[in-house]
């Protein structure tokens, strides 16, 4: 508990842990503050809330989560061969805040898909209330996991084919995706949604659990996992088919020497990501291990592919890029 003396931590809210330390101190010190509940299984989550848009069309529907594969299904002229692309957001956000409108801005200009946003916010943020807990939240990750899946494997008897799919998520949202891969094999016998993408995957109360409860490859016939702000408020485990360390993996540029390093960080890796929707070739990354290694040009002829949205799906392994030049 030494760590306290050198440290200042302030909490103002769950995705907002403020310290003036460095990043793995920071990981460290989070477990003594979080008090991360046991597993739970059993959730009742039924207050969620699924946001189809068919920005084509112009025509966007709120379903509760029980009632949205039906309504989706049943959507005026749904067109089961787009794109289905479904975004799960994070602890302490909601359905208005800015990373949900750079999501629906982000998507609109996709051609022949339809977006999926998942509103978990009555679990995960202040309602009706309740204040918002990242306790509370983690408890339900699993059952939150879990109805996505029962959606997706509706869609998928529906006739929506789970190599549509692409499911996005950031923060508590990536950890969610874990369950929602898993548990839609296991209901589908043995099928599997198209890829996975993980932004920042939480890091506090997962990043020391058995890769089971995280997300990881496997669950997706293919899975990328972005760092951003590894070992703090992102998991510092390496767990997809390719994990991708953007710059350091944590400490991003536009961020450092704030108060705030970690959330902006975190947050960041959206906006990353979402930028590349529109930059298909901003973000050419190397396979190498170590970012000593890739900052010193070793990995320079090692291999190559594109992280982001335009990310072929070909590679294994861990990966870096820098995003420098780019603004986001
Ligand atoms: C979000 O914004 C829309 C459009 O302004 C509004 O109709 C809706 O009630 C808002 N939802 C929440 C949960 O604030
Ligand atoms: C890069 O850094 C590594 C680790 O510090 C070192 O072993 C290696 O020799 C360096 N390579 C170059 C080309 O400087």
């Amino acid at each position: 508990m030494r760590m306290f003396s050198f440290c200042l931590f302030l909490f103002i809210q769950l995705s907002g842990i403020i310290h003036i330390c460095g990043g793995g101190l920071a990981g460290t010190a989070l477990k003594h503050f979080v008090k991360c509940p046991a597993r739970q299984m059993h959730m009742d989550v039924s207050k969620m809330d699924v946001h189809f848009h068919d920005f084509h069309r112009g025509k966007s529907k709120v379903f509760p989560i029980d009632k949205a594969a039906k309504g989706i299904l049943s959507f005026d002229r749904l067109d089961k061969n787009k794109k289905f692309y479904m975004f799960v957001h994070g602890f302490a956000t909601y359905i208005n805040h800015t990373t949900a409108d750079l999501v629906r801005r982000t998507f609109k200009a996709v051609p022949n898909s339809y977006l999926i946003l998942i509103d978990h916010s009555h679990y995960t943020n202040h309602y009706d209330g309740l204040k918002k807990s990242y306790r509370r939240s983690v408890k339900h990750v699993y059952s939150i996991g879990v109805q996505l899946a029962h959606m997706l494997a509706q869609l998928n008897n529906g006739g929506i084919n789970p190599k549509r799919i692409h499911a996005i998520g950031h923060s508590l949202g990536g950890q969610i995706l874990g369950h929602v891969g898993h548990n839609f094999i296991k209901l589908t016998n043995g099928k599997k949604i198209a890829r996975i993408t993980a932004l920042d995957p939480a890091g506090p109360c997962f990043s020391d659990s058995p890769k089971e409860e995280q997300i990881r490859a496997g669950v997706a016939d293919y899975v990328e996992v972005y760092h951003c702000d590894d070992g703090a408020l992102g998991t510092k485990s390496v767990l997809g088919d390719t994990d991708f360390f953007v710059n350091k993996g944590s400490a991003q540029p536009q961020c450092k020497s704030t108060m705030v390093s970690n959330k902006c960080s975190h947050n960041i890796c959206v906006s990353m990501w979402m930028a590349s929707v529109a930059h298909r070739n901003w973000f050419p990354a190397r396979n190498c291990d170590k970012y000593k290694l890739f900052k010193n040009w070793s990995c320079v002829s090692n291999k190559k592919t594109n992280a982001g949205f335009w990310n072929p799906g070909t590679a294994k392994g861990v990966y870096f890029f820098s995003t420098k030049g780019h603004n986001f």
